[in-house]
């Protein structure tokens, strides 16, 4: 059992589990991106580990930049997706966007008109995690770890209140 502030979660999901699905995508996206020099952009904070780790497996030229974003608070989003760190010079790139979970879809959405603002060629979206049941968006995941259900998690990247993002496995809040 963990304790984050006043939520108790359970161990949901392994250190062993979160390797292997970030292996699964690193191959989906050295296969697809050889050869391109991809910008992969992390989604801050959420993805700091993820985008670490599929950058460490991609195999050629590529460059890491962030993006700030920010639409939660407490285990809620708040619909409203705020710009806190932008992106520049992506005219022209392939893009890869690198996210924590993609839960509501309003992050990538949000995301994917910043990309064809700045005219870029070509982006590709990879999460290590997906709600399926909670996604309200009609754009393409390309890339996805694991699909889970519509409930809160934290660990490996995923925070409450800032909370929990040091956690090398996923706990799930745990049913009142
Ligand atoms: P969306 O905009 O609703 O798709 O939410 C995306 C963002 O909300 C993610 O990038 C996370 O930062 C955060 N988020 C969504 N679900 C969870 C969760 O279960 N735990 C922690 N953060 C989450
Ligand atoms: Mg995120």
């Amino acid at each position: 059992m963990l304790q984050l502030q006043d939520l108790q979660f359970v161990p949901f999901l392994s250190s062993t589990e979160i390797k292997e699905a970030i292996e699964k995508v690193s191959v989906q996206v050295n296969r697809d991106l050889a050869g391109k020099k991809p910008v992969f952009l992390g989604v801050l904070n959420g993805a700091y580990l993820f985008t670490a780790e599929l950058t460490k497996r991609f195999q050629g030229d590529c460059e890491v930049e962030f993006i700030k974003l920010k639409s939660y608070s407490g285990t809620k989003t708040t619909g409203n997706v705020q710009e806190l760190i932008g992106v520049e010079n992506l005219e022209g790139k392939t893009v890869v966007v690198v996210e924590d979970i993609v839960d509501t879809g309003n992050t990538i959405s949000e995301i994917i008109k910043i990309l064809q603002a700045e005219k870029v060629t070509s982006y590709k979206i990879a999460s290590l995690f997906y709600k399926p049941e909670a996604y309200q968006k009609k754009h393409t995941i390309d890339y996805i770890g694991i699909e889970i259900s519509d409930k809160f998690i934290v660990g490996f990247g995923l925070d409450y209140n800032g909370l929990g993002r040091n956690l090398p496995e996923i706990y799930q809040l745990k049913e009142a």
